[in-house]
């Protein structure tokens, strides 16, 4: 008998090494006994003993099965690796073996499959970090979470891809992944003692919850099945969900049987909840604030806004990019709609639009840290192209519906003078279409933000194809954004003139 030890439970390179050498060798899935280092050994194996080499042949792979195999190999199944094994020979032998639907190893392979896809699904789904403050330090973030498979490595690219600016650690009882900025670390497992059981993100996920969850579209049986319960005791919404339910059902049965309100004292607080929280958000605004940095009337609106459902592009961004900056800014400076960074990273203008704005900037002597930088769309709009999302240009209904949002910072902001970058701003701003180079370097009136000084958007100058024009209109940039920095400076809000008209 040969035993095959490998590395680790989702070890598929030493499982894919070690099963090419012994098919090439002929050796008979009969004849083999794989175990995981960390398993105990099987004691009536004698790894000396077992039939030599076969005579020597070629392998075959097919695409099809390597994909299977990769995902198969972080199966909980310990009989796994053999197995995988067995379907390897016996496709020497059966080429078209995967085309056989009704064959018991193929449906076997391809359900494992299914099931590992799934858990990874549910990893990349449910994981939800927590904040873990240490006074001098930056914040990291951790998450408990408990996979069905061997499926740490599998699903950890996806949180660097998502959470790449963030240090994380997402701690399971098998193994751990974390990133630390740069590269990605896996260690031993752990305890869910490890993770705080609550911070102030928990509270942001349950009005999140409470916002998106619609009473009209509620299908229990599909919702377990896609949020199965097993989830639910490490998901800060899931106490939400019980109450949520029974009142969307007495809210049925009410409007079928009576105009009067019953529903149940702990669902009607969840739902006087999220009524509040509706309201607050249609609500006239409250008075202006002026706080300190990131004052507390911009840190409410953040947090509000961060459950923003009010057009569809919640459902495709990663999160809310609200504005940010200094909450007494002379200068406020809106753009068009965070990109692919800072959809990742919840921050406005800090992919490359950003790196050349902040250079400009710095050469018309504009302090960013002094000034406020937000976006009249605040999630990401784009277009999935294999594995990259496209920027879409937000339509008018989008930059209206996000509207609120912005009128609702300008109000607590009140700077001496507001830039629009581009044309989304323009709109957002004064609600009305115009051609930016018609405007450009002009003061446009707006009842929401008084004077608005407009200037063409810095992904403008990414785009020109030539070296030349970049330059030219790079130093226009700069010359507007010295323009601007001059007007808030000689005049106050209120004697800044028009000079600019919309037709
Ligand atoms: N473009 C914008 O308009 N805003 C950003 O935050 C980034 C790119």
């Amino acid at each position: 008998m040969r035993e095959v030890v490998l590395r680790a439970p989702d070890d598929y390179e030493g499982w894919r090494d070690a099963a090419r050498a012994l098919a090439e060798g002929s050796v008979p899935p009969e004849a083999v006994v794989w175990r995981v280092a960390d398993d105990a050994p099987d004691l009536f194996v004698s790894p000396s003993e077992g039939p030599s080499d076969g005579p020597r042949r070629a392998l075959r792979v097919a695409r099809r099965f390597v994909d299977l195999a990769e995902l198969v190999a972080c199966h909980k199944d310990p009989e796994r690796f053999a197995f995988l094994y067995r379907v390897l020979c016996r496709l020497q032998d059966e080429p078209r073996l995967l085309d056989i639907t009704t064959d018991e190893d193929v449906f076997r392979i391809e359900m494992m499959a299914k099931s590992v896809r799934r858990d990874r699904h549910k990893m990349t789904a449910f994981v939800r970090f927590k904040e873990v403050a240490v006074e001098g330090v930056p914040p990291a973030y951790l998450a408990w979470f408990e996979p069905e498979h061997h499926i740490v490595a599998l699903a950890a690219p996806f949180f660097v891809e998502r959470f790449r600016a963030m240090p994380w650690t997402i701690v399971t009882p098998e193994a751990r992944a974390s990133w630390d900025g740069a590269a990605l670390h896996f260690g031993p497992g752990g305890s869910r003692d490890e993770v705080p059981a609550e911070d102030a993100t928990e509270e942001h996920w349950r009005t999140y919850y409470v916002n998106i969850f619609n009473p009209a579209r509620l299908k229990v049986d599909a919702m377990k099945r896609e949020m199965p319960m097993k989830y639910w005791k490490n998901l800060p919404e899931a106490q939400l969900i019980a109450p949520l339910i029974r009142a969307a059902g007495n809210d049925e049965a009410r409007m079928v049987a009576t105009p009067q309100k019953t529903v149940p004292k702990r669902a009607a607080t969840i739902v006087a909840r999220a009524d509040e929280a509706r309201a607050t958000r249609d609500a006239p605004p409250p008075p202006a604030v002026h706080g300190g940095m990131g004052g507390n009337g911009l840190d409410a609106l953040k947090r509000e806004a961060l459950a923003c459902t009010r057009c569809d592009l919640h459902r495709f961004a990663t999160q809310v990019v609200f504005g940010e900056g200094l909450s007494t800014a002379d200068l406020v400076f809106v753009g068009e709609q965070p990109g692919d960074k800072e959809d990742l990273a919840g921050k406005p203008f800090i992919g490359p639009a950003g790196s050349l704005f902040d250079r400009a900037l710095g050469e018309a002597g504009i302090d960013r840290s002094r000034a406020y930088v937000t976006n009249a769309v605040k999630h990401f709009k784009f277009e999935p192209r294999g594995k990259r999302r496209i920027h879409k240009k937000p339509g008018v209904g989008e930059i209206n519906a996000c509207h609120h949002w912005l009128e609702e910072e300008l109000k607590i902001l009140r700077p001496k003078l507001t830039i629009a970058l581009g044309a989304s701003a323009i709109r957002s701003l004064t609600g009305q279409s115009a051609s930016v180079l018609s405007v450009r370097g002009t003061v446009l009136t707006s009842a929401l933000a008084g004077p608005v000084f407009v200037t063409v958007h810095p992904s403008f100058l990414l785009r020109l194809p030539d070296e030349e024009s970049q330059r030219t209109e790079y130093a226009r940039f700069v010359e507007d954004l010295r323009a601007a920095k001059a007007l808030a400076a000689n005049g106050d809000a209120g004697g800044l003139q028009a000079t600019g008209t919309l037709l």
